[in-house]
């Protein structure tokens, strides 16, 4: 009886387990996606009339056949498309400009297909191709050859995709009288996810015309955003998330004249500044503006470009076929670096910038300056690309030209290395993994191992090619754990990455980096951290921050007293900080959490805003091993008194996970109110400053071997950089190559402030991950 019961149970799981696996590896592969893209058609020979801009009108909805009836004729060409593609839909029309592309009428469409989830990207593939190649290789014609048998000629597709677990609103704004209204909206708006992958709440800006069709944006702005539209249409689709409610946006939207605007004209003095037209708003299509600038005879003109954004597909070569401009014959476009320079042989210049009739970008702002021509930078070191740069900063180790120049030639002090290239370095760069001298020569004759040979972690050499084979031949698992590919690994080692299934994988810090690395997905769960809601763009030696560049800085307060410590951002119910910040001090009862406030969101001591957010503090957390003496595990947590909404200002930093490697060399920010110099007093606006992490052995050296493993350096061994009082507690910032921002470290202590050869010590956040974990639930 008992026999036949779990033989019966037995073939029913076995049924289960074949089921299954007949799903994971069959069925799977039948499931569906709706995958809509939104474009814009222009149509030649169609004379636009008002009743386009009338949705439920007869002529609106005629048009609209013919465009879906079009639309499908095109998809039929394409097999890929015309097997899954299940209808359109038209939103608006507005006027084309009939001039250069022919277009009278421009349709704006959403298309839906029915796709099965491995043929996705073969049907991104086959929308992009839709687009007509660029103007300057295919003229007019050239573009009919995507007129079909139907009713409408068409001059040109754009297309792009929408995430179809979006839901999405879709805004029409008809500047067609002279009226400023204002658009309301109470959306989501997800600031997670934003960037480059279209995934998360968007608002789209689709311009009329063929310029400009898709531009996301999302996040959170602090300064106003603007867009102009090239017609009398612009097409706004705000696409929302599931997840979360944010405010929204509001915004509001003026008819700007057709005319050209005014722009160019001569321009004399000693200095001055011009800009393209409407900037810091995206420019015009089809303008042309000229200055000529001439300053006092005797001298020659320098113009520095402090924005340059001149960017559009199509804009192949230094040829600049498209929109540009032109400084004395040498043309100019794409994206060049902030303080891009020009200069004259002469005591005039001319800057002329033109548009095409496509794509608009935010085009520039420029200085113009008179210059004596033996002297071109006053005072000041002249850099090859004619950048003017404070003398000091040659020969100091970085880059500030931006051309590298002001490290060229340099007479090496005895603390630096000469490169091959002749620049100076620190010798404490060498052998770091950075290139620092720019050819290399600081990371070659490094490695203990042969040619050909992988030096290990443990100072062991393995054959090269054993690397990132799945087999710990190093014995410390450290060939295994900084693959580009991610392989799952026979055994975890300290330096791998485990994941939630327990197994572990050999790619170095896959966590959040927008890549499910694990089977289960797990390296990129709880990743809301570590992005700056928007980006459009003390701490001795640093310079002032800007009001929610670093959301996850907290200013602890004790009350009456004001600024104490830093902290960093959890969660919305969990801050970290230093341990000593928490101690008890003579009558000072540090330790007690009702003696403190936190204050999230804060930019300028004493100054609050609608993004600040004050808490009390419920409990502090001190971890139990905090040495006094040594300051080893100065490490502490508080939780808030009640959740706090996260917002533009406020906003988590990512915690590394135990395996993450944070290599000698890396570049890492520290923030705080603490003093700007040793000795001095603490600043009121929130300050930065860029650092280094300082290889652990050689810290070590520098610091009397007080270094422990749960520390970790960081600084600027010229001296000059480095956190202070007060801004312990507050966090070293490093940035991923995927853009979020993990922290590395804990201001904890050093010797003075900013000395020369004295790095900053920081507690080590990697060693403190289980703990945070088991203290927080974070
Ligand atoms: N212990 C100091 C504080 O309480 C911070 C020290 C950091 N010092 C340094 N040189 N990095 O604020």
């Amino acid at each position: 009886m008992w026999i036949g019961l779990g033989l019966v149970v037995g073939a029913a799981g076995l049924a289960l387990l074949t089921g299954m696996l007949v799903w994971h590896f069959h069925l799977r592969r039948d499931v569906r996606v709706k995958k809509v893209y939104i474009g814009s058609m222009g149509i030649a020979d169609q004379r636009f009339v008002e009743a386009y801009e009338d949705p439920s009108s007869q002529q609106f909805k005629n048009l609209a056949l013919l465009v879906s009836q079009q639309l499908k004729l095109i998809y039929g060409k394409n097999s890929e498309l015309s097997k899954y593609f299940t209808g359109s839909t038209v939103q608006a029309f507005s006027e084309g400009d009939g001039g250069g592309g022919g277009d009278s009428v421009v349709a704006y469409y959403e298309s839906e297909f029915d796709v099965p989830q491995l043929r996705e990207s073969s049907v991104d593939e086959a929308i992009a191709s839709l687009e007509p190649a660029a103007e300057s290789q295919q003229g007019r014609q050239g573009r009919l050859l995507l007129k079909p048998t139907g009713a409408l000629r068409v001059n040109s597709v754009t297309s792009g995709a929408l995430d179809p677990r979006m839901t999405k609103t879709t805004f029409f704004a008809m500047l067609e009288r002279a009226m400023t209204s204002r658009l309301n909206s109470c959306c989501s708006y997800n600031p997670d996810f934003c960037d480059f992958i279209i995934r998360q709440n968007q608002v789209f800006m689709r311009h009329f015309l063929v310029g400009n069709p898709f531009r996301p944006k999302c996040g959170y702005s602090h300064d106003p955003l603007s867009f102009l539209s090239s017609g009398n249409v612009l097409l706004l689709t705000l696409v929302t998330g599931q997840e979360k409610n944010f405010p929204g946006f509001r915004a509001s939207y003026s008819q700007v004249p057709l005319t050209a605007p005014k722009c160019g004209g001569k321009l004399s003095g000693l200095k001055g500044s011009f800009s393209s037209p409407f900037f810091p708003s995206n420019y015009p299509p089809k303008t042309t503006c000229v200055w000529d600038i001439e300053v006092p005879k005797g001298n020659f003109v320098k113009v520095q470009f402090t924005k340059f954004s001149l960017s559009e597909p199509g804009q192949y070569s230094s040829q600049c076929p498209k929109d540009r401009v032109e400084v004395n014959g040498e043309r100019l476009c794409g994206g060049k670096p902030d303080s891009t320079v020009v200069t004259s042989r002469s005591n005039k210049i001319t800057a002329r910038f033109t548009s095409d009739s496509s794509y608009v970008d935010q085009g520039f702002t420029a200085e113009f300056e008179a210059f004596v021509p033996t002297n071109p930078c006053p005072g000041k070191f002249q850099c090859i690309n004619n950048l003017c740069i404070n003398s000091t900063l040659r020969c100091d180790g970085w880059n500030d030209c931006g051309d590298g120049s002001d490290e060229d030639n340099c007479r090496c002090e005895a603390a630096q290395m000469k490169c091959k290239n002749g620049r100076c370095k620190p010798k404490f760069w060498q052998c770091d993994g950075v290139d620092d001298c720019g050819d290399n020569t600081d990371e070659e004759d490094c490695a203990k191992c042969k040619p050909g040979e992988f030096s290990c972690r443990n100072g062991r050499c393995v054959a090269e090619k054993k690397k990132c084979d799945g087999r710990d031949d190093c014995g410390d698992g450290s060939d295994e754990a900084e693959c580009k590919k991610s392989l799952v690994l026979q055994q975890c080692s300290q330096f791998t990455y485990q994941c939630r299934n327990r197994l572990c994988i050999s790619k170095l810090n896959p966590e959040c980096d927008g890549q499910p690395d694990c089977e289960d997905e797990s390296d990129e769960d709880g990743c809301q951290c570590g992005t700056r809601p928007y980006r459009s763009s003390r701490i001795v030696g640093g310079q002032v921050s800007r009001e929610g560049e670093w959301p996850w800085q907290v200013s602890l307060h004790i009350r009456g007293t004001g600024h104490v410590c830093g902290a960093s951002v959890l969660s919305g119910r969990w801050l970290l900080t230093a341990a000593h910040c928490v101690q008890d001090d003579g009558k000072n009862k540090y330790s007690q959490a009702d003696q403190w406030e936190a204050l999230l969101g804060l930019h300028i001591q004493s100054q609050t805003n609608q993004w600040t957010v004050k808490r009390n503090v419920k409990r502090i957390v001190a971890h139990p091993a905090y040495d006094t003496v040594k300051y080893d595990n100065d490490i502490a947590l508080m939780e808030l008194d009640a959740d706090v909404p996260l917002n533009q200002n406020v906003w988590p930093i990512c915690l590394p996970t135990a395996t993450h490697h944070f290599p000698a060399g890396t570049a890492a920010w520290i923030t705080g109110w603490g003093a700007t110099r040793e000795g001095g007093f603490a600043a009121t606006i929130l300050q930065k400053a860029e650092v280094r992490i300082i290889n652990s052995t050689v810290c070590s050296g520098l610091m009397d071997g007080q270094i422990t493993d749960r520390m970790l350096c960081a600084g600027v061994l010229r001296g000059g950089v480095d956190a202070c009082q007060g801004d312990s507690g507050g966090p070293l910032s490093v940035t991923d190559p995927s853009g979020r921002v993990f922290l590395a470290g804990v201001v904890s202590w050093g010797d003075g402030c900013a000395r020369r050869n004295k790095p900053g010590i920081y507690t080590r956040v990697t060693k403190y991950r289980s703990w945070i974990k088991e203290q927080t639930g974070v």
